[in-house]
């Protein structure tokens, strides 16, 4: 089964509008050159539309960091999914680890907002993966599935099209320390088992799953040769053009 690569660049809190853009700029160009690669981009919130701009007439998406999983009203500071695909939006994180670990969304709340994307029609990665404890404790298989069907519950099969699956080991998240390929490529194929046992194996077999923590120029290539990883969501590297470009480019097989 081949299944297209995926390379999210998650810009966090980080950038200005004029840094913002010009980062737009530069991976438009370096996806430009990239034809057999998805590439989405995860600017902050106030920045959509300056990026969008920016990204106008390239083949790189827009994406939102988080998404309400109300559709209007009384809720200070949310921004709900129908606001940013006003702004260009088509991708949405959701169950980030930093959002679940830092900023305490749970499992049904993060189950909430990826059924309020996907209703409202938006591309969806979920996020999901093991903190260092559960991994040394032998859990990760166990968080992995935990967070998957709880993430997952009640979307339809219909919607799978639609949602991608990151890996991202909350311990190799900005730490530098990135999961061996093999002990990546292991959780990924689990993943997919999960998945197939929850929607069958074609389904499965379709899906893609990103592996994120600590990718960089130098490892990108071999983490995304294992073959069930499908491309990769990053941090760090992705605020510098050079490096987000060589990753695209080792996505692009
Ligand atoms: P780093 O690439 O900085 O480790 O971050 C990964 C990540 O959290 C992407 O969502």
């Amino acid at each position: 089964m081949t299944r297209q690569p995926i390379v999210g660049g998650n810009w966090k809190m980080n950038t200005t509008r004029a840094s913002g853009a010009e980062l737009a700029r530069a991976v438009a160009q370096f996806a430009s050159g990239s034809p057999g690669c998805q590439v989405v981009v995860f600017p902050p919130f106030p920045y959509l539309l300056t990026i969008a701009d920016a990204l106008k007439g390239s083949k790189v998406m827009l994406g939102a960091q988080d998404v309400s999983d109300r559709a209007d009203g009384a809720f200070t500071g949310e921004v709900s999914c129908a606001m940013l695909k006003d702004c260009g939006v088509s991708w949405a994180l959701t169950g980030h680890s930093e959002r679940r670990h830092v900023i305490g969304e749970t499992d049904a709340l993060v189950n909430a907002k990826t059924r309020a994307a996907l209703g409202a029609g938006l591309s969806v990665i979920l996020c999901i993966g093991e903190k260092l404890d559960q991994r040394e404790g032998g859990q990760t298989d166990f968080v992995n599935e935990t967070q998957l069907r709880a993430g997952l519950a009640g979307v339809e099969p219909a919607s799978l099209a639609n949602v991608v699956i990151a890996y991202e080991p909350v311990w190799a998240i900005g730490t530098g320390k990135t999961a061996s390929p093999a002990d990546a490529q292991g959780a990924h194929a689990h993943i997919r088992k999960v998945l197939g046992s929850m929607y069958g194996s074609d389904h499965a077999a379709k899906m893609r799953i990103q592996y994120g923590g600590s990718v960089n120029a130098a490892n990108a290539k071999e983490l995304f040769g294992q073959p069930d990883i499908d491309g990769g969501l990053i941090g760090g590297a992705s605020l510098k053009p050079a490096d987000f470009g060589q990753i695209i480019g080792a996505a692009s097989v």
